[in-house]
């Protein structure tokens, strides 16, 4: 196939917060780009809380309308997909949220939930195909047809919700999937199991934007990783490039903040990081990482530096000019 599968080109949103104490400005994504291969790759969309990590899936999704710039899927963009094809890309995209109680219905039962989605993209003509379809979904994600069809999804547990939202992604096929902090709330096993099948979807020909606030789960499964911070994205490049020599300054330090050697006194340090509101430790004439920067610069107070190329990786900083 020729060209991306997704291209993010420029994309700003801006949500207008009105409040008699506060009415304010939240610019939750600036100006963002990036893009993925046709070849199916797993890139990870990396940052911390309220940088605008789940405003972007929810813009490639088409659940929230762009402020500027345009998002392209397979060279079209996704406004003209949602007008002429919205169920082609509806099968497409999928996405898996941190919550899977977003994505389905809570008064259907699982079976409904599969053979609906069978339906609705037409992936099977007659019932039997539907239930052979139903049950070598479930299978894959290592869940017992027969033990799940019949329930609720509130009487699975968080494991096999999230593991059954896997199956439904083995039902549909799509091209990309969107997976929005899927494992936050799983444990250390499950964790690893959930990250495996991204990467055996990869294999089938199944795409994932991996969006996480955990450098380490995106080290042991992407391809690429795109640092986010305050709705901007500062570095990008290859896992092991970003990984083993960090070029922005708020990488260096997320690299750092990875809890190894001395696990208490890091979390200490990051739970004071997340008390201060994003928005008091922006800097919002220069860039955005000024009062927190070990290395800036004069000119970084008063602007935004462009991305500059190191090594095949962009990089937004002007250390590098
Ligand atoms: N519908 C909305 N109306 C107003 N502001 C919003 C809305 N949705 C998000 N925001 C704001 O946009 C910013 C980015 O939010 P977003 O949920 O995209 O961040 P996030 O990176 O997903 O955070 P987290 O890691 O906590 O999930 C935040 O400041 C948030 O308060
Ligand atoms: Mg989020």
């Amino acid at each position: 196939m020729e060209g991306k599968l997704l291209e993010l080109k420029k994309v700003s949103k801006i949500f207008y917060k009105s409040g008699i104490l506060n009415r304010r400005i939240v610019k939750a994504v600036d100006e963002v780009s990036f893009d993925i291969g046709s070849e199916p790759e797993v890139v990870a969309l990396v940052g911390e809380s309220g940088c605008g990590k789940t405003t972007i899936c929810r813009l490639i999704l088409g659940l929230e309308t762009l402020t500027s710039g345009d998002i392209i899927y397979k060279g079209k963009s996704i406004s003209k997909w949602l007008r002429e094809n919205p169920k082609d890309y509806r099968k497409e995209v999928q996405i898996i949220f941190q919550d899977p109680y977003e994505t389905f219905n809570p008064f259907y039962r699982v079976d409904r939930l599969l053979s609906v989605a069978v339906k609705k993209f037409g992936l099977a003509q007659d019932q039997s195909t539907t239930k052979k379809l139903i049950f070598e979904s479930l299978e894959a994600v290592g869940l017992r047809p027969k033990e799940l069809l019949g329930r609720y999804p509130h009487q699975l547990s968080g494991g096999e919700r999230q593991r059954f939202m896997l199956a439904r992604i083995y039902l549909i096929e799509p091209k990309l999937l969107v997976a929005d902090e899927p494992v936050s709330m799983l444990d250390a096993s499950l964790r690893a199991m959930f990250l495996d099948h991204l990467k055996e979807f990869k294999r089938i020909g199944i795409s994932s934007l991996y969006i996480t606030h955990d450098l380490n789960t995106a080290n042991y499964i992407a391809d690429r990783i795109i640092i986010i911070y305050a709705g901007k994205v500062v570095e990008k490049g290859p896992t092991e490039a970003v990984i083993n020599d960090p070029l922005h300054p708020y990488t260096k330090d997320l690299i750092t903040a990875i809890p190894i050697p001395d696990p208490k006194k890091r979390w200490k340090e990051k739970i004071e990081i997340s008390k201060i509101k994003l928005s008091e430790r922006i800097n919002q004439k220069g860039c955005y990482y000024y009062n927190r920067c070990k290395y800036r610069m004069p000119k970084c107070e008063t602007s935004f530096p462009p991305e500059f190329e190191v090594d095949g990786r962009k990089v937004s900083c002007f250390q590098y000019e």
